[in-house]
């Protein structure tokens, strides 16, 4: 019976989780205190989440930190929140400690020269660390994604470097910002809502899902492990019949 699954039990770890980091908002409110606050506190779990992953035995973990569309939030809580990623990435030496190399992805055309060289720092501090890879999606759409991805193939056909021929999937794969990272296994997503919100369109085509109504500052290590034990009884097939059990 030694190779017999005890319930509960987490056989399969995912190599890469997408997490969607919702319900700061909410969480600040209940509490009567403004949004930013939730913010705060939301940055505090990410920390410990990411660590828990690491320990865990995840290879890549991708978080969706600030989306293409949250620019249409009120003037002051989109600079709090781009205050607060200054702030963390000054703090993010813990990170480094602890072997985990922090890139990001998104549109940076449109950052803030002060984060955008923060940004470049902590990429380079951290490039030599193996255990995991932590990715952070900040001014991050999956479309927006897709766009620019595919005006950089068009561009490549124009001055004869590629042919139409070329195109196909892995070519779309390798030209989007997660190029260097496997496919997304599991998206986690805190808050309640059951949406994709336009994060890692592509590459969680065949992912599994897992919803909670936790709101992000809340969310603990146990949750994560929930998580986790979800996915490994979950069965792939990726279209196909076979049984991973
Ligand atoms: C997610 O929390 C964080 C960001 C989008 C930056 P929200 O701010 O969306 O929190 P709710 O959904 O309003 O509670
Ligand atoms: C998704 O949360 C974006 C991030 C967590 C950064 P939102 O709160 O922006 O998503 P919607 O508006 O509920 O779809
Ligand atoms: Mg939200």
């Amino acid at each position: 019976m030694a190779d017999k699954k005890k319930s509960g039990e987490i056989l399969n770890v995912p190599a890469h989780v997408g997490i969607i980091m919702d319900g700061n908002g909410r969480w600040a409110s209940k509490r009567g205190l403004p949004r930013k606050f939730g913010h705060r506190e939301g940055a505090k779990t990410f920390r410990t989440i990411t660590k828990a992953c690491r320990d865990m035995g995840v290879k890549y973990v991708t978080y969706y930190a600030f989306s293409t569309e949250n620019w249409s939030r009120p003037e002051d809580e989109v600079e709090a929140i781009m205050d607060l990623f200054e702030k963390y990435l000054d703090e993010v030496k813990d990170f480094i400690e602890e072997n985990i190399r922090i890139r990001f992805i998104g549109d940076r055309s449109v950052l803030k020269p002060t984060l955008l060289e923060k940004m470049d720092d902590t990429e380079k501090t951290s490039e030599n660390f193996t255990a995991m890879d932590c990715l952070l999606a900040i001014n991050y759409g999956g479309r927006d994604e897709i766009t620019r991805a595919v005006k950089n193939i068009a561009g490549k056909v124009k001055n004869g470097e590629l042919s139409v021929d070329d195109i196909n999937e892995q070519l779309v794969t390798d030209s989007l910002d997660t190029s260097f990272a496997p496919p997304v296994d599991l998206i986690i997503r805190s808050g309640g809502e059951e949406r994709l919100s336009n994060f890692l369109i592509w590459q969680a085509a065949y992912a599994e899902y897992y919803f909670t109504d936790v709101l992000w500052p809340d969310f603990s290590k146990k949750e994560l492990e929930n998580a986790l034990k979800a996915y490994s009884d979950r069965n792939r097939r990726f279209g196909g019949v076979k049984s991973s059990k």
